[in-house]
C-alpha cells in the first residue's frame, strides 16, 4: 500500500467492523461492503442517513477558512500540535482528530510527526472535503463521532478533539494505549463578542464536565491554559461567530448587523484549556 494511503488500514467497516482496502475508486471490506471515495478524496463511512443539524455547513466552513486564514489562531494551532507531539512519544499508532473540521490542528501535528499518519473524522462532508486536501498523510472520513467510530481497536496513539465531540468510550477503544488531547474554550473565550453578537456561550461547567468524562479511563497528565488578547477586524469577528455553533441560530446578515455595535478593529480574548489525558490501561 502506498504510504499516502496507509491510513485506510486503520479504518473499520461501519457495517461489519472488518478492515477496509482500496478497490479502484472505493474502499471495500472482505464481506463486500463498499464505500465510494469522493472525487475530493474523502470517504463517507456513515452506516445510514446523516443525523441532521450537527455537521458544519459549507458556509460555516468558508467562515472558518476565512478566520483561520487571518492567522489569529496560529499560536493555538502551534501549541496544540506541540502538545500532540509530546503526547504520542513512545506510543505507536496514528493520530485521529474527532470533529476535525478542515483539519488544521491535525495537519500541524502531522507536520511535526513525519512518521505518522492521521485520520480526520467529521460528520460534515464539507469539512471532510477540506481535510482531505489539508495534509498528504491525512485521510478524511465522514462519520458520526457520537456513534461507533469506523476505526479499528487500539490503532491510535492519540485522539485530538478541539472544540469538538468527545466520545470517551470510543476514544478508549481506538487508543493503543496512548492518550487524548482535548481543547475546550474557557468562559473568557471571545469575550466582548459573545454578548454583542449573541454567540452561543461556553457552559461555565465545561472544564468540570470534561474532567468528569475522562477521569476513570484516563489520568489527567497536564492542563495548559492559553490566553491572549487579539485584535480582530469587524469582518473577522463576524467570521469567528459564523464558523461555530452560533451559525445554527443566527443568520450571517444578522451577525453583520449586530457587529455594527463593535469597534473595527475590536479587541477580544482567545482563552482555552488544553487537556492531555493518558489512558490508564
Ligand atoms: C466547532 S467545530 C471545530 C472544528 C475543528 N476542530 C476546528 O477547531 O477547526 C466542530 C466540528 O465538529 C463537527 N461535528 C459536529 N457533530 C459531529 C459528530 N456527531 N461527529 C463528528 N463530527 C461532528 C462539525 O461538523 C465541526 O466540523
Ligand atoms: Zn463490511
Amino acid at each position: 500500500m502506498h504510504v499516502a494511503d496507509g491510513w485506510v488500514g486503520y479504518l473499520a467497516c461501519p457495517h461489519c467492523g472488518g478492515g477496509l482496502h482500496r478497490a479502484r475508486g472505493a474502499l471495500r471490506c472482505a464481506q463486500g461492503h463498499t464505500f465510494d471515495v469522493a472525487r475530493q478524496g474523502y470517504v463517507n463511512l456513515l452506516p445510514g442517513a446523516v443525523r441532521k443539524g450537527t455537521g458544519d455547513t459549507a458556509a460555516m466552513l468558508s467562515a472558518r477558512e476565512e478566520f483561520f486564514g487571518a492567522g489569529h489562531y496560529r499560536p493555538l494551532i502551534d501549541r496544540v500540535a506541540d502538545t500532540a507531539v509530546r503526547a504520542v512519544e513512545g506510543v505507536d499508532g496514528c493520530v485521529i482528530e474527532a470533529g476535525s473540521g478542515p483539519g488544521h490542528y491535525l495537519a500541524a501535528a502531522l507536520e511535526r510527526l513525519p512518521a505518522r499518519l492521521g485520520l480526520a473524522l467529521d460528520l460534515s462532508k464539507h469539512a471532510a472535503r477540506r481535510a482531505a486536501r489539508s495534509h498528504p498523510r491525512m485521510g478524511a472520513v465522514v462519520c458520526d463521532a457520537w456513534e461507533r467510530i469506523p476505526v479499528q481497536d487500539s490503532v491510535a496513539a492519540l485522539v485530538l478533539s478541539v472544540f469538538a465531540p468527545r466520545n470517551v468510550p470510543e476514544f478508549v477503544r481506538v487508543l493503543a494505549p496512548g492518550g487524548a488531547v482535548v481543547v475546550a474554550p474557557s468562559g473568557r473565550h471571545l469575550e466582548n463578542l459573545v454578548d454583542t453578537l449573541g454567540m452561543v456561550g461556553v457552559d461555565p461547567d465545561k472544564g468540570a464536565r470534561i474532567r468528569r468524562g475522562f477521569s476513570g479511563a484516563f489520568l489527567l497528565e497536564q492542563v495548559e491554559v492559553l490566553e491572549r488578547a487579539v485584535l480582530l477586524s469587524r469582518a473577522e469577528a463576524v467570521a469567528v461567530a459564523a464558523m461555530g455553533p452560533t451559525a445554527f441560530h443566527v443568520p450571517v446578515d444578522e451577525l453583520q448587523r449586530r457587529a455594527e455595535a463593535l469597534g473595527d478593529p475590536v479587541e477580544t480574548t482567545i482563552s482555552v484549556e488544553i487537556f492531555t489525558w493518558r489512558l490508564t490501561r
